[in-house]
């Protein structure tokens, strides 16, 4: 008997092909979110999970594994759709897809910001519904990005590839994390450190790079929408419920803060219906490592990962690393010779 893996949606072929190089590999083709009850009877039938964010593995799911599934490979670099403690109490390994979407995120961040700034999107829509009738000199004013000052919430992987791009912008940098230490690059960067509320009351540009766990929860609200000028613009890229969205809605119609730029939100597929309202609110779905290098990237490491731990090994990015210990050795299933990775 072969190894069973589950992909629960359609992901980049690269990433199905090194599966299929080993294993049995079955891929909900359908493309739409299987159901927790669903996901319960997978977790219960399979060796392997290969998850998205739109998963929601929860304790149950993972009691359901328990004993037979070995790895949730989530292709993305945020977790917070899986309920680690309980992956670790079912001896479940959990992975992730960090670094390969660092500068691709970063990049998109970036796109957003100077959209909003500059208002790319209104200028769009005003010149597609025919109402551009001549230039004007008052005409779609926006702010300016260089010389501004950026404010990075969250100075991991992604928040300094964000400080990276800012130098070419000449651009003041702060940046709040209560976690990272990055002393030494954040020099070179000539990113300085603050507290969350300087950061806000200071920058012109707020951007997020946080995970969403128990502490990032509503990080931004109302207290901190009021604490930035009215001139600044928030930027989301990490993830929605890292900021209330009602009380963005409300800060943006009272233009407590000039715009904001998101990608993520508090309940996708569901946006507020206020910030649908505004035009003062750049809207993506959740795009920001989209792009096909990318995100083939990010299928491939999560297929590393499975065979990894499929074969008794430890996976390149273990979210749980109280499981590295407790690797079990392959089988029952028989695993087909994996190709050297220079051959591949
Ligand atoms: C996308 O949001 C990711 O976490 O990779």
């Amino acid at each position: 008997m072969a190894a069973r893996v589950f992909v629960t949606r359609i992901v980049p072929r690269p990433g199905i092909d090194r599966l299929r190089e080993c294993a049995d590999v079955d891929v909900n083709e359908s493309d739409i979110p299987l159901t927790t009850d669903e996901l319960r009877a997978k977790a219960g039938r399979y060796d392997a999970l290969v998850t998205l964010l739109t998963d929601q593995i929860d304790a149950s799911v993972l009691a359901a594994g328990r004993g037979r599934l070995r790895i949730v490979a989530n292709i993305a670099v945020g977790y917070d759709n899986i309920d680690i403690d309980a992956a670790s109490a079912a001896g479940i390994v959990v992975s992730n897809t960090p670094g390969v979407l660092t500068d691709t995120t970063a990049d998109f961040a970036w796109t957003l910001l100077m959209g909003i700034a500059r208002r790319t999107h209104e200028a769009q829509s005003f010149l597609r519904a025919g109402k551009y009738d001549g230039w004007g000199i008052m005409m779609m004013l926006g702010g300016d990005i260089h010389g501004a000052t950026l404010g990075l919430v969250g100075f991991g992987r992604i928040g300094r590839a964000m400080a990276k791009r800012a130098l070419g912008f000449d651009m003041r940098v702060l940046y709040y994390d209560p976690v990272a230490q990055a002393e030494d690059e954040a020099r070179l960067l000539g990113a300085h450190r603050a507290d969350l509320n300087t950061l806000l009351r200071e920058s012109d540009f707020v951007s997020l790079h946080t995970p969403l766990c128990q502490e990032t929860h509503h990080l931004i609200g109302k207290e901190q929408l009021e604490a930035m000028k009215p001139t600044a613009y928030l930027v989301n890229t990490a993830r929605g419920p890292i900021v209330d969205e009602a009380a963005l809605a409300q800060g943006l119609h009272d233009r407590e803060i000039a715009g904001a730029a998101l990608d993520v939100f508090e309940n996708e597929p569901e946006v507020h219906p206020g910030l649908l309202e505004l035009d003062n609110v750049l809207l993506t779905p959740h795009i920001a490592s989209a792009t096909v290098a990318t995100r083939t990237k990010m299928a491939t490491i999560a297929a590393d990962n499975v065979i990894a731990v499929l074969e008794g090994r430890e996976p390149l990015t273990c979210i749980n690393a109280d499981m590295l210990a407790h690797l079990r050795p392959p089988g029952p299933y028989v695993l087909a010779p994996i190709p050297c990775p220079d051959k591949r």
